[in-house]
């Protein structure tokens, strides 16, 4: 059998059949991984500098999931991974371009039916592209990866034939297979989504893309320790907030979380810490009569006098728009990048200025709605510039970070 390999990660034969591996770097509790999933009954050949390696069986296949995942550690030194002939990212010693979207899977839950077949209506493979076209040296995705949870209704042709379900066939649809010419270009760090609880996605999160090694005889690990990626510069500390609810401050959970936050103080680190958490804080989904709402109380309790100084920046999804929040009180920016590819939120785009959030108000930031895309931050010497980008990789707003201080200007 022939085999034939196209650029970015996807392998396949050629015959009706196909055999598919996917290959991308990402950060785990232990530095860089390189990490495979193949159809294939054993892992794909690897090279770290130009000397084999074995990757390690990850997670071994089952019904739900006909596939091998496969992961191998990547020393902080190397200059080239290889696997399965594909050349993957290596880790950059300190980003300069770092890519950050979320929430780019189709909804298909109950009466809530996206058009996932139309790339109008779900661009997450077009968002994908422009991103890579970007050529990040980072990219971060801020959860929410899987969405086909129920079945296509039986007259909808928007939907016609969807995979639904934890299983490999959704998942490799909502996110693999879209996400293939991305998933080579630069080293991901993988943030998990309130869609990846194991009641939901955690199935194929835990298998395949979760930072933790994988336990078998759960088949889905519960909520998971923080972790930092440490660059010369930048730390970036990635928070599993998946079960932190909205609406009702939960004093348990809170403690939980106000220990993570309060832990990242003792980091041994002199750099600004980014905070990657797939739920914001002080941060609203939208404006109904005039108040701000979906902010949440849980992390609230949580963060309120217990971020530590050296927080620059909150990177969140969740809610399916874009925006910029600086606060008037001592608080790092929050960013949320939700826009890429599930329903977005409805509601106008409005001038955040002055909004009371649960304690806290926004001195100036963004707040935009109904327009799918991604946002690229970029190092500007000391500072960093944020920009979202439309569906298109046409530029829609940009701001300057200085500190916790940010400036936004629209193009
Ligand atoms: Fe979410």
């Amino acid at each position: 059998m022939r085999w034939a390999t196209i650029a970015f990660g996807l392998t396949f034969f050629p015959d009706v059949v196909c055999a598919q591996s996917f290959s991308w770097t990402q950060y785990a509790p232990t530095g860089l991984e390189a990490r495979a999933v193949t159809t294939e009954t054993t892992c794909p050949a690897a090279e770290i500098d130009g000397a084999s390696v074995v990757m390690q069986v990850r997670a071994k296949p089952n019904e739900a999931f006909p596939v091998l995942a496969c992961a191998m550690s990547v020393p902080p030194a190397a200059k080239t991974v290889k696997v399965g002939g594909v050349l993957l990212a290596a880790a950059p010693s300190m980003p300069k371009r770092i890519a950050v979207f979320g929430d780019t899977g189709c909804r298909l839950k109950g009466h809530y039916v996206q058009a996932c077949n139309d790339p109008q209506q779900w661009p997450f493979r077009q968002i994908a592209e422009m991103i890579a076209g970007k050529k990040p040296d980072l990219i971060i995705h801020v959860g929410d990866y899987h969405y086909r949870e129920t079945a296509c209704p039986g007259s909808d042709a928007g939907c016609a034939n969807s995979p639904f379900g934890d299983n490999w066939d959704a998942w490799r649809t909502d996110f693999f297979a879209p996400a293939t010419g991305l998933l080579p270009v630069a080293p991901w760090v993988m943030v998990r989504g309130n869609h990846e609880e194991c009641e939901r996605g955690g199935q194929g999160w835990s298998r395949t893309l979760e930072a933790q090694p994988f336990d078998e005889a759960k088949g889905c690990n519960g909520s998971s320790p923080p972790f930092i990626a440490r660059f010369s510069q930048l730390a970036l500390a990635v928070i599993d907030n998946s079960a932190a609810s909205e609406p009702v401050g939960d004093d348990k959970l809170a403690e939980v979380f106000r220990a993570q936050y309060a832990s990242l103080a003792q980091q041994q680190t002199s750099t600004p810490i980014w905070l990657l958490q797939h739920r914001p804080i002080w941060s609203t989904g939208g404006v109904v009569a005039g108040l701000p709402f979906g902010d949440n109380k849980t992390l609230a309790l949580a963060a309120r006098g217990t971020l530590p100084a050296q927080v620059q920046l909150m990177l969140s999804g969740h809610h399916h728009i874009f925006q910029v929040l600086g606060y008037a009180e001592d608080l790092p920016t929050q960013v949320v990048v939700g826009h890429g590819g599930d329903y977005l939120n409805k509601g106008r785009a409005a001038n955040p200025a002055g909004w009371p959030i649960n304690g806290v108000t926004v001195k100036s930031g963004v707040h935009q709605t109904g327009q799918f895309g991604f946002a690229m931050i970029e190092s500007d010497g000391a500072d960093w510039v944020i920009t979202n980008y439309d569906r298109t990789g046409a530029p829609l707003h940009r701001c300057g970070l200085k500190g916790r201080d940010v400036n936004c200007t629209s193009e």
